[in-house]
């Protein structure tokens, strides 16, 4: 699976994502050993902390399907920018994908991949 193929599953989930209050859509695709992929978006809450953001929605539904062999995740928003993940969402990572990267893209359409271990140095382990 190519960084161009993930980032275009990405911005496929992100019309499903669910953000009437802060209008910022999210979405995500992540790429297992075997090439197939889980996708999430972000789905917000009138409470608003039940909101969970679009990587933790596909990191969750693929590890609640047995899955754990990840390659790689894209992040895309409505931005328009690079949309890096929370600190919250760094951590999830962090816990069952330390050593592979993160795919995201620029405002002049640059893919490009950045290390989740640089993301988060020194991530919490029990
Ligand atoms: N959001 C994500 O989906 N992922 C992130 O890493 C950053 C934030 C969502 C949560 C909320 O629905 C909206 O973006 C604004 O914070």
């Amino acid at each position: 699976m190519t960084n161009e193929e993930l980032i275009a599953i990405a911005k496929k989930a992100m019309e499903n994502s669910y953000a009437p209050y802060s209008n910022f859509n999210v979405g995500a695709a992540i790429c297992l050993s075997d090439g197939s992929v889980y996708t999430g978006c972000n789905i917000e809450n009138s409470s608003y902390p039940v909101t969970i953001c679009a990587e933790r929605t596909a990191l969750f539904k693929a590890v609640s399907e047995g899955r754990r062999d990840f390659e790689k995740i894209a992040i895309v928003s409505s931005s328009g920018e690079a949309t890096y993940p929370c600190g919250m969402c760094r951590q999830a990572l962090f816990e069952f994908m330390a050593d592979k990267k993160v795919v995201l893209e620029d405002d002049n359409g640059k893919i490009f991949e950045v290390d989740i271990k640089d993301l988060i140095p020194h991530g919490f382990k029990l």
